[in-house]
């Protein structure tokens, strides 16, 4: 495993770059050349989807001969190529978060990128951004990586560089305030100005920082315009703010109004007939409504320029492949090549990296050739029916690697965990007891003889189209699926050292399993795809020593996060205080707190360098157009790192920083996450961690002067293993 991965990490670049080397000026240039020689028809058809199903991908644009622009590819989605044979299933966002590993973000993205690429997709519908996750419960949160802002859009924009750098054109998804998949077509999400700039924007704006060409506008309102005619959003926010050049996409069947979406900013309709019902709300309206100066020409022309420019900027005009026998709505007409290139180790990496060990009692972990071990529980095989039974992963049969909707993808195969574990006993020459059932009593009669017993339970959710096991999408509550608890109950009630696996989207509620004295270990091994057990054998087993960090809060109870899915419109009253922000401020103790996660080594932190803050930095607020200004490093903060343990690991080192208490700075949270590194290092070794600190990460959105502001007086500074494990505090001033 060692050499892949090396070999991927020639892919880091800076934590800030942008994406690729594409030009603007030079891709608008040629977007306006072709658009001379377009009619408003033309544009209409650029700027409309052919209709559902009307096409091999699941959004496809007409292709228009007089410019060489071909038939455009629009594909789903954040871990795959959605419904295409011969791609790899990659681990989720949320366990590519878990990694807090750029250059595996990167290469991810870069992956992700290439095999849509090669598939002749031209936009892949991703990643995803929003929901940012404030609801632990939110249906969708798994297809994104973070519910803290900076983690997300680190991620964001790792992930649009890779992609962009294959070729592709990414789809940051979906702006803005889709937190929850209960009525996302119908609520409205309220959100302060202050709170949409510091949370929910805030991935998006790295989106766009890394050049992301396209953005998807969402189902809900926000405020009280839908979200694809929200003029403040999409063009006041997104456009003129923060300088966004590429062009905005409905999500399929958010648009309402032919003039109203128009004049919000939004550029292209998917998939074009209203779903299916050949109702074009665009197409032959667009052109009329500009004849009857409902809509200005020249916001038909700046439809028409935004799409062609994200094409060129891409360079997608110069022999991009096209799609050849593969359809999303038919089997494969031909034999297509494999797309998969060595992806798997980059998906095996991330499933393995993503683990986060949260308890590890007498170090019950790794196992070493155990001579007996128990596997129980249902997730720890693949589904009986096979791993693509359920159309869209519509059910939690078997193993669980990908949530369900359209964020999902074709498994070309998916190692379970159980098949992983019985090659390494193999090895090892253990004897496996095996109960592949969530029936307690099952599970207990195979656990009561074995050393060490395995179980495995999970908690799945996905999109509001497709129910399981009667979750709308969202999860009804944040216990394990299937009688999880009773399922560990009965096996640790005959096992002494029952180790919990934990398959799932979010957060689950684990007091009653950690109440029992038998369990000593519990292993999050989030939604992994593909390479589950491979990268689960190897945490397990200690060839890698775990290093992910936990990218939400586990609480103690449902109700401790202060947030849940509701029933209406959602008025967004706790603001900023999402998460670890929420239990700093109503001093809840949270029982696994945000960027928490265990190794077999140990760590130590010493040297804490912090530079002075920039003179040169403004004391006035950054204004709309300043944008380039507030990604301007204005400190440095550093540390050492030593492993102190006995064996390999990699620790990734977090930075916290509190905005200054005074009188003129608005009420902020404790501490928030502006800084994160990750270092490998050998038993003895010691290392530096740097964070690169932007204006941006010190300064806060001022509602009154709808301006960026950076307070005066200095700012708490920690960096630490977690949120809540500060190592070494200082200031910045
Ligand atoms: C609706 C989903 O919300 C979006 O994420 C997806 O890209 C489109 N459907 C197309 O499948």
């Amino acid at each position: 495993m060692k050499a892949p991965i090396l070999s991927f990490l020639a892919f880091a670049i800076p934590i800030f770059a942008a994406a690729g080397d594409g030009d603007w000026a030079a891709a608008y240039a040629k977007a306006r050349t072709a658009l001379a020689k377009l009619s408003n028809a033309d544009k209409a058809a650029l700027a409309t989807g052919i209709g559902w199903e009307k096409g091999p991908c699941v959004g496809n644009i007409a292709a228009i001969a007089a410019i060489g622009f071909p038939e455009l590819c629009l594909q789903d989605g954040p871990l795959g190529v959605r419904y295409a044979p011969g791609i790899t299933a990659f681990p989720a966002g949320i366990t590519t978060g878990s990694t807090w590993d750029t250059a595996l973000m990167y290469a991810r993205g870069n992956a992700l990128g290439t095999e849509s690429k090669a598939l002749g997709v031209h936009v892949q519908l991703g990643p995803v951004g929003g929901p940012l996750g404030k609801i632990p419960e939110g249906g969708r949160n798994w297809e994104g990586f973070s519910n803290d802002p900076y983690l997300a859009g680190v991620a964001m924009a790792q992930t649009v560089a890779g992609m962009q750098a294959a070729g592709v054109q990414a789809c940051a998804k979906h702006y803005i305030g889709n937190e929850q998949e209960l009525n996302r077509a119908s609520m409205s999400a309220n959100i302060d100005d202050r709170t949409l700039h510091e949370l929910y924007l805030w991935p998006f704006a790295e989106a766009v920082k890394a050049n992301v060409t396209s953005v998807m506008c969402s189902y809900n309102k926000v405020g009280s315009a839908w979200s694809c005619e929200s003029g403040s959003t999409i063009t006041d926010i997104l456009k003129n703010e923060l300088d966004f050049q590429g062009w905005v996409v409905s999500d399929w069947g958010a648009q309402h109004t032919a003039v109203g979406s128009a004049n919000a900013g939004m550029d292209m309709s998917m998939p074009g007939d209203g779903y299916g019902n050949n109702k074009f709300i665009w197409g032959a309206a667009l052109i009329s409504a500009v004849s009857s100066g409902q809509i200005a020409q020249s916001r038909l022309d700046d439809i028409a320029l935004r799409i062609l420019a994200g094409w060129y900027f891409l360079g997608q005009d110069a022999s991009y492949p096209t799609v050849t026998g593969w359809s999303s709505w038919k089997s494969p007409t031909s034999s297509v090549p494999s797309v998969q290139g060595n992806h798997k180790t980059v998906a095996r990496a991330i499933a393995r990296d993503g683990i986060v060990l949260l308890k590890n009692e007498g170090n019950a972990l790794p196992l070493n050739k155990p001579a007996t071990l128990a596997v129980v529980g249902y997730d720890a095989i693949l589904n009986p029916q096979g791993a693509n039974a359920c159309v869209d992963r519509k059910c939690d049969n078997g193993t669980l690697a990908m949530g369900w909707g359209s964020g999902t993808a074709q498994f070309p195969y998916l190692i379970a965990p159980l098949d992983a574990i019985k090659a390494q006993a193999s090895t090892d020459g253990t004897v496996l007891t095996t109960s592949t059932s969530d029936s307690p009593s099952a599970g207990a009669s195979a656990a009561a003889s074995a050393a060490t017993a395995l179980v495995f339970i999970n908690a799945d959710s996905g999109e509001g189209y497709i129910t399981v096991e009667n979750n709308v999408g969202d999860r009804n509550n944040l216990d394990p699926w299937h009688n999880g608890n009773e399922l560990v109950a009965a096996v640790a009630a005959v096992n002494k050292k029952t180790i919990v696996v934990i398959h799932s989207v979010g957060p689950l509620i684990l007091e009653s399993i950690l109440a029992l004295p038998s369990v000593v270990a519990v292993v999050w091994a989030g939604i992994p795809g593909q390479e589950s057990g491979n990268g689960l054998v190897d945490i397990l087993y200690g060839s890698t020593s775990p290093s992910g960090k936990l990218p939400f809060t586990i609480a103690k109870a449902a109700s401790d996060y202060g947030t849940a899915v509701v029933p209406g419109d959602d008025s967004y009253p706790e603001g900023l205080f999402i998460d670890y922000r929420h239990f700093d401020k109503s001093a809840i103790a949270p029982r696994y707190e945000f960027g928490f996660g265990l190794s077999y080594t140990a760590f130590t932190y010493s040297n804490l360098s912090i530079s002075p803050l920039s003179t040169a930095t403004p004391s006035a607020g950054i204004a709309p157009g300043g944008l380039k200004s507030l990604f301007d490093i204005v400190a440095t903060v550093s540390a050492t790192i030593t492993n102190n343990g006995t064996v390999a690991g990699a620790e990734v080192a977090q930075l916290y920083i509190s905005l200054p208490a005074s009188s003129a700075v608005p009420a902020s949270p404790a501490r928030q996450l502006r800084g994160f590194d990750k270092l490998s290092l050998k038993p003895g070794e010691s290392g530096s961690v740097v964070f690169q600190v932007r204006r941006k990460d010190v300064s806060y959105w001022d509602v009154g002067s709808k301006s960026w502001v950076l307070p005066t007086s200095s700012f708490g500074v920690v960096v630490g293993a977690s949120s809540r494990d500060g190592r070494l505090t200082g200031e910045l001033a």
